[in-house]
């Protein structure tokens, strides 16, 4: 199996680690063949290379891995490679978020796979378990900590008391953050994770929307994390989502909780992912949301996903449910 990855920062460099290591049977039979990376960029791997038609129009490359983050080119390269009968894995939840029907249908026409579960919960099998959740009940509703840079942060200033921007700092060294931190901290990086996720749990097809709340952290001082102590509370940027007959609703914003809930208990970079169905009930999974290994690891969990023919279903038809976008912002209190 032959993999091109077009992206070589964090998660990119992540994924060539581990096929490069070949720890197991499994990962033993993955090849990267191509890098597409900057022209400017040293090309110091042999399976560099800084022209995309070498892995688009190349019959001998199985798997693309776009890690490259942005809108465009990603789109326009994801597209292309579908087209060209290339599996396609990709950890963009921006991307995602904007075009997952276009290529979910591609994927479709072209009888190859689209698989995204990094894009979500970075190391945390959610889209798989939402889809398994999926084969016998109704998701009524979703809810967690999608982002691992803005509870690292939170984290730290409870823990350290050291300022929101020296965190930051640290959040990109250790690659939790994005070379443009401002999606992690204003949660919009948390609004695409979410859509994916109810567009898949609802079977709609709604994109991030300016009308529903979108709050980050940007605004929390160590004073507010101070009086939420005094409190006896934790601070959580959450993202929450959840329907009711035929309509749905989501908000991000940051929420307090008491110590004994399981919220409170998710520190440092990891996510928690929680899903409600109508026989599973509560379902809820933590694990480590940012970095280059958790990330890449299901990057890698995907593209053994290809090479087993794990089947998955995303039906073609939408359900006919629709975005409320009169929240109340107590709603969800
Ligand atoms: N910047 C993202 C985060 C990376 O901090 O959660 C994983 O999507």
């Amino acid at each position: 199996m032959n993999i091109a990855i077009l992206g070589f920062g964090t998660v990119g460099t992540g994924v060539y680690d581990i096929i490069k290591k070949g720890n197991t049977t499994h990962t033993q039979n993955l090849t990267v063949s191509h890098i597409f990376v900057r022209e400017t960029r040293t090309k110091d791997l042999p399976e560099m290379t800084a022209n995309i038609d070498d892995i688009l129009l190349n019959d001998d490359v199985d798997v693309v891995v776009e890690v490259m983050g942005g809108i465009e080119p990603a789109h326009d390269y994801i597209l292309k490679a579908l087209q060209n009968g290339k599996h396609v894995v990709s950890a963009n939840k921006a991307v995602i978020a904007k075009y997952m029907d276009e290529f979910v249908k591609t994927a479709q026409d072209n009888n190859v796979d689209f698989y995204f579960e990094s894009s979500v919960a970075g190391g945390i099998p959610w889209i798989k378990n939402l889809e398994r959740s999926l084969r016998i009940d109704n998701v009524s509703s979703i809810s967690g900590i999608f982002n691992g840079t803005s509870n690292f942060i939170l984290d730290q200033m409870k823990k350290t008391g050291q300022p929101f921007a020296d965190i930051l700092k640290e959040a990109q060294d250790l690659g939790y953050a994005e070379a443009d931190p401002s999606a992690d901290i204003d949660g919009y990086d948390i609004e695409n994770k979410l859509c994916i996720s109810f567009n898949l749990a609802y079977n709609t097809s709604i994109k991030p929307s300016a009308e529903l709340p979108c709050f980050g952290i940007r605004n929390i001082t160590d004073q507010d994390i101070n009086y939420f102590n005094e409190l006896g509370l934790i601070v959580k940027l959450m993202g929450k989502s959840r329907r009711a007959q035929n309509e749905f609703d989501y908000v991000i914003e940051p929420t307090l909780y008491n110590p004994s809930q399981v919220e409170s208990s998710i520190n440092d970079n990891f996510n928690y992912a929680s899903l409600n169905g109508d026989t599973i009930g509560e379902l809820g999974f933590m694990g480590q949301g940012a970095g280059k290994f958790p990330t890449a690891n299901a990057v890698v969990q995907d593209i053994l996903d290809i090479v087993d023919q794990t089947p998955r279903v995303i039906p073609a038809e939408k359900s006919t449910l629709k975005l409320n976008t009169n929240l109340s912002l107590t709603d969800y209190l």
